[in-house]
């Protein structure tokens, strides 16, 4: 298993470019499913968990092609039932269960497990399937679902936790060719979910209120092949906005989108982080001392609980104490054991993490334990003084891509060293 070994204490200088969303891709590569023709999808990240969804589709009888950036899949024909190992390794490929009973009226996927994240259920896509009239079954490990067809009615889809981002995309995929209309109530309003929205839409589906907690979709007999550019990864864009700031550097952010991570923005000012929008591109600068700010996350438009883990790496570097509350994930504080190693002093109360920031953090060996925890480790790593080793980054090649290269070019020394 490979890791990174982290030379801290050099601020970042120079400029980035945001790859494609991988939360946005993956339920666009399973949308890929509803129709025959072919889909070409530019600006996708290369991501072990984009490789993997590409194996599942062909798993499944579509044929793809990943070049440059862009993805190209033809799913011809298409069978309910795919390769099950394959989609037991990757929690985002149950967003192809809808698109599979749309098209084949049959599915059988495996039931993804929970993380260290939390538990993960799934009762609220089940409880969305089965109001559109699909028969499911949970047994042995596997989801099996049928219908006759699917058929349109009303459903409220939010949980204990607020909405679903992957349980309304399944949704929303599945409603698109389903006969009548189907109303989410409660549903996602994340960007990621509204990209899928208007890739969709460009297939030819019918889907009012886009962006809004209220999806009302009518069910069209076929769905055709389609171009679409995927939206840039915000949380990406987070991250390097929060280690530029943590080495205390000045970098310059190419193609993000700052109205779909406002939230974070706000946040980071509070901090004492200046970000200037310039021509399309943002600039980062951190001029004085980091100053204490309270989070709490939430389903979108507020703080995303994909950018907690970062944000509590910078506020370790903050004089004074935050409070970070994780309202969405009931364990997403794998990394505080982790951050403390560096010397972080951190209390978790239940739901909140109390960061007491300003000690000054040292290099150490430590353990990446998911994606996002992986991704506050470097950061912290790159503001340590001396060697950190950030082991089991293979969480981190799901969802960030070349990431040690675009730090390498900020200027970090950062190497990832093979099979330790
Ligand atoms: N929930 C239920 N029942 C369900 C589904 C979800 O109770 O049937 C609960 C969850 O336990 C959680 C809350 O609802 O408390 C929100 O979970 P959600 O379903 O929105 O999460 P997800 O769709 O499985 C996606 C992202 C996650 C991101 C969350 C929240 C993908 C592939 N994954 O997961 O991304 O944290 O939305 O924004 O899109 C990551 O990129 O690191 C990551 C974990």
């Amino acid at each position: 298993m490979d890791s990174f070994l982290i030379e801290g204490g050099r601020p970042l200088h120079g400029e980035v470019t945001i790859s494609g969303s991988k939360n946005a891709i993956l339920p666009i590569l399973a949308a890929t499913l509803l129709t025959p023709d072919t889909c070409r999808i530019r600006g996708v990240p290369d991501l072990s968990d984009v490789r993997f969804m590409l194996q599942i589709l062909e798993s499944l009888g579509a044929e793809t092609k990943f070049e440059r950036g862009m993805v190209t899949v033809r799913a011809a024909k298409v069978r309910g039932f795919g390769d099950y190992e394959l989609i037991r390794k990757m929690r985002g490929s149950i967003c192809i269960l809808g698109p599979l009973l749309a098209r084949c009226c049959e599915a059988r996927v495996s039931l993804p497990g929970g993380c260290v994240i939390g538990t993960r259920p799934i009762d609220l896509h089940l409880k969305g399937l089965r109001a559109l009239k699909a028969r499911i079954t949970v047994e042995y490990g596997y989801i099996n679902a049928t219908t006759r067809r699917l058929a349109g009615t009303t459903v409220f889809l939010g949980g204990r936790a607020g909405p679903t981002v992957l349980g309304t995309a399944n949704l929303m995929m599945a409603a698109t060719l389903a006969t009548g209309v189907t109303v989410i109530e409660s549903a996602a309003c994340e960007p990621e979910v509204t990209d899928l929205a208007n890739f969709l839409v460009s297939m030819g589906a019918k889907i009012q209120g886009i962006g809004s907690p209220t999806l009302t979709i009518t069910g069209v007999d076929r769905l055709n092949g389609t171009d679409h550019e995927v939206i840039p990864d915000r949380i990406e864009a987070c991250t390097f906005i929060c280690a530029a700031a943590a080495t205390r550097g000045e970098v310059i952010i190419h193609g993000a989108r700052p109205d779909h991570f406002a939230a974070v923005i706000d946040k980071l000012r509070e901090a004492g982080v200046q970000i200037e929008r310039k021509a399309g591109t943002l600039r980062v600068t951190r001029p004085g001392k980091l100053k204490p700010a309270d989070v709490t996350t939430m389903p979108y438009a507020g703080f995303p609980t994909d950018v907690q883990a970062q944000f509590m790496a910078l506020m370790c570097l903050a004089q004074g104490t935050s409070v970070i509350t994780e309202r969405i994930f009931e364990s997403r504080f794998m990394h505080v054991a982790e951050l403390m190693r560096l010397g972080a002093e951190i209390a978790i109360e239940g739901p909140n993490a109390i960061v007491k920031g300003g000690l000054p953090l040292s290099g150490a060996p430590v353990m990446a334990s998911d994606l996002r925890a992986s991704a506050a480790l470097v950061i912290a790593g790159l503001a340590a003084k001396g060697k950190t080793q950030v082991h089991r980054i293979y969480h981190l090649d799901r969802g960030y891509e070349r990431m040690e290269e675009k730090l390498r070019k900020l200027g970090a020394k950062i190497l990832r060293v093979a099979g330790e």
